[in-house]
């Protein structure tokens, strides 16, 4: 297939498009607007025999109908994507999130082709800390932030396109990613290069809020499977049955790193903030046969963390900035 990736530079969509060009026989065209997350390091290496890379935005409606008219199937990665920012300034959020993702359903429409929207589990909104429920495909929407709010708006229109055009797409929901590439605003990136640079990790609230964490690669082989056997129109949950808290997550950090587990600082916490998410994936299972290949976190870990010691030059430049923008606010 040619594949049109929108948010390819992104953390997610440039390790999506390095999985595709290397493991599978598809042909990739990222259109990515190149904002503070994008980086085009990420995609440096790849063959241009197999790869093309278009500086754009998904809002402009021409390009992309110039885009979707010249392949076989479109996966959908981009967005504004952090919840801390949607929460400072939430109008690029309903721009490229709403707003983008109706001109990528349009250009699909006009073009009869296949779709799939990557979405997240934030939808679904938060479950309490002890509640053994998990969401499902079926569970109602329920966003607490501007971010998954927009997320939610965009996994609405994709519905009602389906529904009433019938356009041939599918939705996938997935838990924290985490691994290689992903911008230092987030978590697990953000506790690495503090260590790494001299300052300690810093924790929002007490800490006790949950993320279910599955490594990057495991997500896109999910994306993958249900772009190639997924059933159209259908909702799939992605996740890791890997529950934990902030706090063990950044002790697992500074254990790896040599520090002493207690050398975090708690912080304001996020308004709005979360508490914990859990997915039931069985359809995905069932259905597709995927299943994580990174069952131990701590070894996922260790390997991301190599991967910021081995890469400081992909994130350094923006170090400063990031923390001087938490440092405003607080976190
Ligand atoms: P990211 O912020 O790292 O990357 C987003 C990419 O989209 C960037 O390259 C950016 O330049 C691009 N972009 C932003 N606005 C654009 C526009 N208007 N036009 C074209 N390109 C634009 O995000 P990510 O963490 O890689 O997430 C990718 C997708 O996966 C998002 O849709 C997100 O909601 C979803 N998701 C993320 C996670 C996670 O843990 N990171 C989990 C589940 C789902
Ligand atoms: O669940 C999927 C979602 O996961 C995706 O849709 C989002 O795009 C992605 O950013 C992520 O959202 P979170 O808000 O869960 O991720 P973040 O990395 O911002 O924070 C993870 C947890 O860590 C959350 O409970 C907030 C907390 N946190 C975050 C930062 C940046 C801290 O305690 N300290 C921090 O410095």
């Amino acid at each position: 297939m040619r594949l049109v990736v929108t948010g390819g530079a992104g953390f997610i969509g440039s390790n999506f498009v390095h999985q595709v060009v290397e493991g599978t026989d598809h042909d990739v065209v990222v259109i990515d607007r190149l904002t503070y997350a994008g980086n085009i390091a990420s995609l440096a290496g790849l063959p241009a025999s197999r790869f093309r890379l278009v500086q754009g935005d998904i809002c402009d409606a021409a390009l992309m109908d110039a885009l979707v008219a010249d392949c076989d199937a479109v996966v959908h990665f981009a967005a504004e994507s952090h919840n801390d920012n949607s929460i400072g300034d939430p109008g690029p959020f309903i721009q490229t999130n709403l707003v983008g993702t109706f001109q990528v359903l349009e250009a699909v429409r006009r073009h009869s082709k296949r779709l799939h929207h990557v979405s997240t589990d934030e939808v679904y909104g938060d479950l309490a800390l002890d509640d053994p429920a998990k969401f499902t495909p079926d569970t109602p929407y329920n966003p607490s932030s501007p971010y998954s709010a927009s997320k939610a708006g965009s996994n609405m229109l994709v519905r009602a396109w389906v529904r009433t055009y019938g356009l041939n797409a599918t939705i996938s929901n997935c838990s924290n990613n985490y691994g290689p590439r992903q911008h230092i605003e987030k978590f697990i990136p953000r506790q690495i290069t503090n260590v790494l640079v001299g300052r300690r990790p810093k924790l929002y609230g007490s800490g006790a809020n949950v993320r279910d964490w599955l490594h990057v690669e495991d997500h896109n082989l999910a994306v993958l499977a249900i772009l190639e056997r997924g059933r159209p129109g259908q909702t799939y949950l992605v996740g890791a049955d890997g529950e934990l808290t902030n706090r063990q997550v950044v002790e697992a950090i500074l254990l790896e790193m040599g520090q002493p587990p207690d050398a975090y600082d708690l912080v304001r916490d996020r308004p709005g903030h979360d508490l914990r998410y859990a997915s039931d994936w069985s359809k995905l299972r069932e259905e597709l046969g995927w299943r994580p290949i990174y069952r131990d976190f701590r070894q996922g870990l260790r390997a991301t963390i190599d991967w910021y010691r081995s890469n400081e030059a992909w994130w350094r430049p923006q170090k400063a900035a990031v923390e001087a923008k938490y440092e405003a606010s607080a976190q």
